[in-house]
Parts: structure tokens; sequence; C-alpha cells
């Protein structure tokens, strides 16, 4: 309703009118009762002013109905603030089953963004209109953080972790996109554009790409160069796990615990592997850590999830 005013942020996801309507009500909540309260407090103040010079006030004790109706109104509309917020970050924090996934580098100071099909882009993300896409993203150096206003989304962007962020744009267009998270000297700098695009417009920009080719055969290349294939064998012969089909599964760690093999273990596996080491080998694998750069990673990380049992080509 507010979206023509230059003071407030275009709608340009599935997202954004969910969160501005519960917005708008808390600002109507508070604005009714800021009111109501500053009018009673000067219509009290004039109705019980003081008449003579000798007047006397007169005690008052309590009143049952009073306290029972401002308790119980106050926590009837925190309930359903309560409940209607949780619902929306609920649906903020769940991306849907499928996805396009995005990976994200943020550093002092700028946005490195890379598809899978190996479009690198800094400081400006394409993406297709009416498509769910989620950002995994990490840090170089600093906390930075995501930060789309007419999506209405943000997320803190962390070194040594992924975190996720998903949105499905609703207009085609030009969206800022800001750093929220104080990252250093020229954080106010580190700004970029999401450009939202019809699905074939998009096609065509993913194809008149650099020709890299995709994140996960970069991944391939890395993975013999840095002679990770000598132990990790697709025979089960090898000296490190095989790592066909174990990407999404769940592993059993040499300490008896369980964990899901995900962006995240993969990563730690590959830079500190002595901390989570999969019952039945040894700790013999190096660390990586220093050797491979987060593009490196997640590049290994693509190459890895690549590695399905069926047919190749089908991952996304
Ligand atoms: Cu990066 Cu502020």
């Amino acid at each position: 309703m507010w979206s023509g005013t230059p003071l407030f942020p275009q709608q340009a996801s599935t997202m954004a009118s969910r969160v501005d309507n519960l917005y708008f009500f808390l600002l109507a909540v508070s604005v009714f009762f800021s009111l109501l309260i500053a009018g009673l407090i000067v219509f009290y103040a004039v109705r019980y002013r003081r008449r003579s010079p000798h007047a006397v006030g007169t005690n008052i004790h309590g009143g049952l109905w009073l306290e029972v109706t401002w308790s119980v109104i106050p926590l009837l509309i925190s309930m359903v603030i309560f409940v209607w917020g949780t619902s929306v970050f609920f649906a903020m924090a769940s991306p849907p089953e499928e996805t396009l996934n995005i990976y994200v580098v943020g550093k002092q100071w700028m946005w490195k963004f890379q598809h899978l099909d190996g479009q690198r882009e800094i400081n400006e993300l394409h993406v297709p209109v009416g498509r769910s896409v989620k950002l995994i993203m990490t840090s170089e150096d600093v906390i930075h953080d995501v930060f789309v206003p007419a999506f209405r989304v943000k997320a803190d962007v962390v070194p040594g972790r992924y975190t996720h962020l998903w949105f499905q744009a609703t207009t085609p267009g030009r969206y800022h996109l800001f750093c929220a998270e104080y990252c250093g000297t020229r954080h106010s700098g580190m700004i970029g554009e999401v450009v939202v695009m019809e699905p074939t417009e998009y096609q065509a920009w993913l194809s008149g790409g650099s020709g890299e080719g995709s994140l996960a055969s970069g991944g391939e290349k890395l993975f013999q160069d840095l002679a990770c294939n000598t132990c990790h064998r697709p025979d089960a012969q090898g000296r490190g796990p095989v790592l066909q089909g174990l990407f999404g599964k769940t592993q059993v760690l040499l300490s008896g615990e369980n964990v899901v093999v995900d962006e995240a273990y993969v990563r730690e596996s590959i830079l500190n592997p002595g901390a989570k080491i999969t019952a039945g080998f040894q700790p013999i694998m190096p660390a990586f850590q220093g050797l491979v750069s987060e593009e490196q990673l997640l590049q290994l990380i693509e190459y890895v999830k690549s590695l399905q049992t069926q047919p190749q080509g089908l991952s996304k």
C-alpha cells in the first residue's frame, strides 16, 4: 500500500507482503495505543485538575475488572503478534524443496556470486523471476550481511560456516543489495544489485557465460590436482571414504556419532579432516586449511554433490 512512496521499498518477492502486513499491524497497534494513552493522560489531567488551592485528592483502591481487562487485552494482542511473527519467521527460515542454489562469498568489500553452471559475478546477481532461489553464503574475512530490502530478506554472512537465505522474486527489475553488518572502512560501499529477469532471458544470460565450465567440473579438476582421488576412490579400495552417493546421507563417525553430509560437513572435512573421522578409517588425511580458497571449497563441495550413484547430468 505504501510501495509508491519513496520512503518505502518496492514489494518484489513472495515474502514482501507478508512481512509488510505484520509490520503495518505492529505499527497500527503501536499508534492506536500511543494515541489512546496520550489522549487519556491529557483528558484526565484536565478532568481531575486541582480546582482550588486547598483541594485534597481522594484515595482509590483497585478495580478487579479494570486490572483483568488491562492484563487480558495486551496478552491477546501479544499472542497474535507471537503466532503471526513465528509463522512469517518459519516461512523465511525454511526454503522450499526445489531451489536454484547460488553461492555467495563476501569479502572486504565486495560480493562474489557463483552460479552452479560456472557463471561468476561481482556485486551483481542475476536471478530468474518466479523461481525459489537459495543463497548459500560464507565470508572470507569478517561478518557481513546480505540485505535486499525489496525482497524483505536479510541474513548474516559468517566466516567459517555456511548460512542460507531464500527468496522468490515476483517482479523483473533491478534491486538494491546492501551489506547490513558493519565490516570496516568501506562497509558503506559494499553494495550491489539483484537483477531479476524473465526465465528465458535468464537462460540466455546464463549461456552467454564465461565458458569456464560448471562449478562441479572445476571441482573435479581440483580433486585431481590436489590428489584427493588417490585416496578417495569410487571402488571402496581407497584409504579414504568413497564419496559417490555420499552427499545428503548420514555418516557414522569413529566416535560413534552420526553426522549428515551437508555443505558444512564437507567443508570441515577438507579444511580440518581430523575433526570428524568416518568410522573404519584412519585419520591420515592432511588438512587443507589455508591451501584452498573459499571459491575452491565451493567447487569441491559441488563436485562431491555431483557424485551421485545415478547417471551424471541429473544433479542440479
Ligand atoms: Cu560487508 Cu558491511
